[in-house]
């Protein structure tokens, strides 16, 4: 079968190649899916590259410890391990499978049957592949929102926040999504109100406050977050720098004692709520291609350089 291969941490281009490798047998556990579709994740970018660091002290201090990448896909069941009982061949599958293990970039993978669910009849295999992971960040981090609120959405021509205008749209919010200004044709024609280009404007300083803000790149301090914020506003972040996120934590639990305003880190849940996610709002994932798998050493970096419109999606 075809697979995107790496044994060293590098540039995408330079490490990850289009290798042809045995089919994987399902342990008893597992079930063997033959991948239709997949989506390019921070996740990738992180992992291919060993860096920030952390992620060698998490995928493999010297080598990586998963040589195939990929973590969201969309596929058909083709063996069962003989200790399933939630899934049977043929059935067809999605999900984020980053709590498990990796190895989406391949024509089949044997995964453990509980790290997937059933892909409802109407869903594309690509919308599919497109929707787990940002979806239910975008959908976690948004549980308490409310009809009509202010919301600002940062990083928002990324996955999470094409997929947050949905949810905030859902509840007939005035959102803002704030990113740089090339993608802000395709964010006015996904219903943004307002758009700010993060090289030219700093949001926490324009004096406008809001109930929500949706963080998908947090770069700033704490308290430039809580003066954008209404009295009762929350601030949830999704992703960002280390040392961002660790003050944020420290301040968020401090103001919880004297303020009604809220920071929040999440810690996405993977898979859980997807279900209700599609029911709620029947989301369309923006998506950027569908691609070809010997792309994807060039749509890592594509990524990584923030270049994409939404999620970056490969057929296999
Ligand atoms: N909480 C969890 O459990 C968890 C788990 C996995 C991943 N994550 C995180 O979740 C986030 C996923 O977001 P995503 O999939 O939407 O990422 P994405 O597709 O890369 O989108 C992020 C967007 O933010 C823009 N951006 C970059 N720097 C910015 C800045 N300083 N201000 C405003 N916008 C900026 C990018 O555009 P340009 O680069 O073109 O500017 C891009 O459009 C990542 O931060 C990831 O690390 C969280």
């Amino acid at each position: 079968m075809k697979a995107l291969v790496f044994n060293k941490y590098g540039k995408p281009e330079e490490v990850l190649q289009v290798k042809e490798i045995d089919k994987p047998k399902p342990k008893e556990n597992e079930v063997l899916v033959n991948v239709k579709s997949t989506s390019i994740n921070d996740y990738d970018w992180g992992m291919v590259r060993g860096r920030p660091k952390l992620y060698q002290l998490l995928f493999g201090l010297f080598r990586p410890k998963y040589t195939i990448p990929g973590m969201e896909l969309s596929g058909i069941v083709e063996e069962v391990g003989s200790k399933v009982t939630e899934l049977k061949f043929g059935d067809h599958v999605y999900g984020d499978i980053s709590e498990v293990c990796f190895g989406t970039f391949a024509e089949y993978i044997a995964i453990d049957a509980k790290a997937i669910v059933t892909k409802p009849a109407g869903l594309s295999f690509e919308q599919a592949a497109a929707l787990p992971h940002a979806g239910l960040l975008a959908y976690q981090a948004l549980k308490e929102i409310k009809e009509h609120q202010k919301v600002l959405i940062n990083g928002a021509g990324g996955g999470v926040g094409t997929i947050a205008i949905q949810i905030a749209k859902h509840y007939n919010c005035e959102v803002t999504g704030v990113d740089t200004s090339a993608k802000f044709d395709m964010m006015r024609t996904q219903g943004f109100d307002h758009v700010i280009d993060y090289q030219q404007s700093d949001f926490t300083k324009t004096g406008e406050k809001y109930d929500v803000i949706l963080d998908c790149k947090s770069k700033k301090s704490a308290f430039a977050y809580l003066k954008a914020l209404k009295p009762n506003g929350t601030y949830v972040t999704v992703g960002g720098d280390l040392t961002n996120l660790i003050g944020l934590l420290f301040w968020g639990k401090l103001l919880s004692i004297f303020s009604k305003k809220k920071l929040q880190i999440l810690a996405l849940k993977p898979n859980e709520g997807l279900d209700e996610l599609n029911k709620l709002f029947n989301i369309k994932c923006q998506i950027d291609g569908p691609y070809k798998p010997e792309e994807i050493p060039r749509l890592i970096q594509y990524f990584g350089e923030g270049k994409h419109k939404g999620k970056v999606v490969v057929n296999f």
